[in-house]
């Protein structure tokens, strides 16, 4: 039996996941976890130096405990890195708890999002769009099994995290 009490953002990287999360925190007047800013806060370091240092599987390892420890939380918008719900446990304990929202966003957009950024390892590559598209095609299958799919390339950030706040509260009417 589901207990619907957080919201759980999912999606690849640069859908806008922490802001809209921060947004719907926000205005719901829930606390925002942001599960990147955890690991890089109990690690003392960043997401790319852990990549760097310690390899992806021991960051995988890191997600997946603060997955175990989110099954207590009580109104939390919670923001994941993008590979985390790629690991099918984590995807079923987020979906115990929280209603699970996926944004969406072609290859194309995506990269014109990041491309600016630099703290993504998995984007240091010599052809990075490529990379996107072969990141995406490999999660869509996880990425679609999240109870709202919301496309986020024609929608302000605000216009998204009130599309979220619309979906928790069908939810919590029993639609
Ligand atoms: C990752 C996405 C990043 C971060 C890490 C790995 C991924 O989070 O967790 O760099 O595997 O897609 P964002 O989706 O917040 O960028």
């Amino acid at each position: 039996m589901r207990q619907i009490q957080n919201i759980a953002l999912i999606g690849f990287m640069g859908t806008g996941k922490s802001s809209v999360g921060q947004l719907v925190a926000a205005q719901l007047h829930f606390t925002f976890l942001d599960t990147d800013h955890v690991i890089e806060a109990r690690a003392g370091k960043s997401i790319s130096d852990i990549f760097a240092q310690q390899g992806e599987p021991a960051f995988r390892e890191l997600e997946k405990k603060i997955v175990g420890e989110l099954v207590t939380r009580k109104r939390t918008v919670i923001s994941t890195g993008g590979g985390l719900p790629a690991n099918p446990d984590n995807l079923a304990s987020l979906k115990s708890h929280s209603l699970v929202v996926c944004l969406w966003a072609s290859p194309e957009k995506i990269w014109e999002r990041v491309r600016s950024q630099t703290h993504r390892p998995l984007l240091n590559e010599a052809d990075p769009l490529a990379k996107i598209r072969s990141l995406l095609e490999e999660r869509g299958p996880y990425y679609r099994q999240a109870d709202v799919l919301l496309n986020t390339e024609l929608r302000s950030l605000r216009d998204v995290a009130q599309q979220v706040i619309h979906q928790f509260h069908m939810e919590h009417r029993g639609h």
